[in-house]
């Protein structure tokens, strides 16, 4: 390991834009039909499920994985393994997306399905508190071309656990933005806030400008990809000046085809422009990296110094949902490593 592949893995990190299904490894999937078939899949068979060779492609094998996902153990052993990697990588909290919508979906909505799968969740964030000292949120992400009606489902869902579970911090809108803007989910997005969830959104990764404009109206606390903001030098200045986080990753919008290169990826540019910009993994077991790597490829592609390195954790700390005396407690540590 190189001194800058150590720095990076000691300086304490937050993971603010990953999806739990997205970090199922074929391995996984093998494992976990071994339990539920009487033959289980082969490998070459698990890993042909993650192919894909353009957006569209991704999030149908996303949806495959998802699907694959039977029962609450095996929702607990993704989780699991999924914290044991942020751990081993230097993440000391992370902000998870779980796929909502599509466990409704594919269950057909049949009443509390979903319960049981949570507590599968919180038994697994609870052991990685405890063992690993690695703290979690849950962010109920609603697939936003499923309709509003089935978003609805999710947020409320999100609301009533919140009660009970302070770990259900937020809820997001990830799936296909050229289908549908954010605008339809305005309601939905005020009856969360007004219920104490924090707004994320994912806007600007195969749209323009615009639909990120349209999820800074809806009151999205932080964007994720927003790829696009770097064709609107007004909005630049927007997303500036109201000290909105981006959760960028970069080696996702490289994969699915959306940014033809590294050296053309924004961050810099971002970053330069003094925007609070997050380094983040997306769907690691589908794009071949994760958060520890963003890290480096930033260092690598982007020039970014051990001192802007040490920059962009304090950001992941700024940008997360985590109280103020922790993030504050965080930046200290961050400032002080050597
Ligand atoms: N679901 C999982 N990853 C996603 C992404 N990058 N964009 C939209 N929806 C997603
Ligand atoms: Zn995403």
């Amino acid at each position: 390991m190189t001194a800058i592949e150590d720095f990076i893995r000691r300086l304490p990190k937050a993971e603010l834009h990953l999806h739990l299904e997205g970090t199922v490894l074929p391995s996984t999937l093998v494992e976990l039909s071994a339990r539920h078939r009487g033959r289980p899949m082969a490998l070459d068979e698990a890993e042909a499920l993650y192919r894909f060779t353009d957006f569209t492609g991704f999030l149908n094998a996303f949806k495959a994985v998802t699907e694959l996902l039977a029962d609450p153990g095996d929702y607990e052993l993704a989780a699991w393994r999924m914290m044991e990697r942020l751990a081993e990588q230097g993440v000391v909290h992370a902000e998870v997306f779980v796929s909502v919508g599509v466990i409704y979906l594919w269950r057909k909505h049949k009443e509390g399905c979903f319960e049981p799968i949570f507590a599968a969740l919180e038994r697994a964030r609870q052991r990685a508190e405890d063992e690993l000292g690695l703290s979690v949120y849950w962010i109920f992400d609603a697939v936003r071309h499923f309709t509003v009606e089935e978003a609805a489902r999710v947020f409320r869902k999100a609301a009533e656990l919140k009660a009970a579970h302070p770990s259900v911090i937020g809820i997001g809108l990830g799936g296909d933005e050229r289908r549908t803007g954010s605008e339809p989910f305005r309601t939905l997005f005020a009856e969360a806030r007004a219920a104490g969830l924090r707004l994320t959104n994912h806007a600007g990764e195969t749209t323009g400008p615009e639909a990120i404009r349209e999820a800074l109206r809806i009151g999205s606390e932080r964007i994720g990809h927003a790829l696009s903001a770097q064709r609107d030098f007004y909005l630049i200045e927007e997303i500036k000046e109201r000290r909105t986080p981006l959760e960028l990753n970069m080696t996702s919008n490289v994969r699915t085809g959306l940014c033809r290169s590294y050296a053309e990826h924004p961050l810099r540019r971002y970053y330069d422009a003094g925007l609070l910009v997050t380094l983040n993994s997306d769907d690691p077991a589908f794009f071949a990296s994760d958060v520890e790597n963003e890290y480096r490829l930033a260092h690598r592609n982007h020039g970014f110094t051990p001192e802007e390195l040490r920059d962009l954790a304090r950001n992941s700390m700024r940008a997360s949902f985590l109280p103020e005396a922790k993030k504050t407690a965080w930046i200290s540590q961050i400032d002080s490593l050597q």
